[in-house]
């Protein structure tokens, strides 16, 4: 098997049928491949990590399981180590150390990327002119998207070492080629 991202999409839709879900995986693999281009790592497995990383969630959606369980799954795949430890890495439930530059980028994308979604979806043109400043406004409003750990989103830009502008700006560029897969309306529509 070849860890590639085209596999992992494959592997995402056996177990995924959500598109909310399906959506997610394709915001947190635009910030994590870019994240890679910029760092000069392996971008194929890193956007492979990222679209898999919740691919269990539909058959595993409680903290019992989930990403636990998918690991076996992953690991009787084929998929490399390196990949199964970062998708374990992002449940803090299990407190693994996120001690490798993929572990701390997807966990610094996962809630941040659903945050940013989030944003767009009540904005007239979805993410296209949203800006970190909007974007942190609306993090301190607790009653919107309320299911984004707040804290999880501050912690991954300490975890990788950026300004949280520069986090949030990064990954809305990251995600706007793809805001019409994303089901975000453009400034064309
Ligand atoms: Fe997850
Ligand atoms: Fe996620």
């Amino acid at each position: 098997m070849e860890p590639t991202r085209e596999q992992a999409w494959e592997t995402l839709n056996r177990y995924t049928k959500s598109a909310a879900l399906l959506r997610h995986a394709l915001a947190v693999e635009a910030a994590v491949g870019a994240y890679a281009q910029r760092l000069g790592e392996d971008e194929e497995l890193w956007r492979a990590t990222a679209l898999l990383h919740d691919f269990d969630y539909e058959i595993h959606p409680t903290l019992d399981k989930h990403p636990q369980d998918g690991a076996p799954i992953l690991r009787e795949e084929g998929w490399p180590e390196e990949v199964i430890e970062a998708v374990l890495s992002h449940g803090s439930h299990l407190g693994l150390a996120r001690d490798t530059p993929l572990k701390k980028t997807l966990f610094a994308c996962d809630e941040l990327a659903g945050f940013i979604h989030a944003c767009g979806l009540v904005r007239p043109d979805g993410i296209a002119t949203l800006e970190p400043k909007s974007v942190k406004k609306k993090l301190k409003q607790p009653s919107f998207a309320a299911g984004v750990n707040r804290d999880d989103v501050y912690e991954g830009a300490e975890l990788l070492e950026v300004e949280l502008d520069d986090h949030i700006r990064f990954v809305t560029e990251a995600m706007r080629p793809i805001a019409g897969e994303l089901g975000l309306r453009q400034s064309s529509d």
